[in-house]
């Protein structure tokens, strides 16, 4: 179980309930990833974004134009036992592919981190098990002040909640574990 600090734990409570305790050190081992990878829908880098990657197949990501022919031909479909593969190995996993990462050895830490992507990922076409809240940053004036994150309303009819913090950093520092 994972609670977040300054009462959104109880604000939401079923939301923040779906968060497992794995992602908050999944926050930190995707450090790694991104200078190549954003979780914001839509954002590609050199590498595409992986909001919503669960459940999709690979090299779908909409408009990223630089797949390499071996993930578009890999009949891939992304869920939490091709990720493990994946992240343990990519080169082994899909033989010529353009992700330049060693891979993950760590198990533990590769587990972290889907639960972790699990939980930022906007659900998308992953229509099974209850809808995560995403989290965001705005660290404009129009966003919260530092250490006060709040909980918003977005969807089309107003059927999801994003926790919006100040700033990146402030994610994992308040996302904490508990039970
Ligand atoms: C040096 C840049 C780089 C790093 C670091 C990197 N990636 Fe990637 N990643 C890429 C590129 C480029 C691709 C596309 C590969 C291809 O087309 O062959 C990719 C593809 C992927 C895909 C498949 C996405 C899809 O749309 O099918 C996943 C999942 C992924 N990366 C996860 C990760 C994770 C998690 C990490 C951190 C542990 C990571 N990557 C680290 C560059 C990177």
């Amino acid at each position: 179980m994972i609670g977040l600090a300054s009462g959104l734990f109880a604000a939401v409570p079923s939301a923040a309930a779906d968060l497992s305790a794995d992602a908050k050190r999944g926050a930190k081992a995707f450090q790694t990833c991104v200078a190549c990878h954003s979780l914001e829908p839509g954002r590609h880098m050199s590498g595409p974004v992986l909001a919503g990657v669960l459940g999709r197949k690979a090299g779908t990501a909409k408009d990223f134009m630089r797949y390499s022919d071996a993930i578009l031909k890999s009949e891939v479909v992304w869920n939490e036992r091709t990720l493990d593969e994946w992240l343990a190995n990519p080169g082994k996993m899909i033989p010529g592919n353009e992700m330049a990462f060693p891979g993950i050895p760590d198990a533990r830490a590769r587990r972290d981190l889907i639960a972790y992507l699990k939980a930022v990922s906007e659900g998308g076409e992953a229509p099974r098990g209850p809808r995560m809240p995403r989290l965001k940053t705005d660290s404009t004036e129009f966003g919260p002040d530092a250490g006060r994150p709040v909980l918003v309303g977005v969807g089309m009819r107003g059927d999801r909640a994003a926790i919006v913090f100040a700033g990146p950093d402030e994610i994992a520092t308040m996302v904490k574990s508990g039970c």
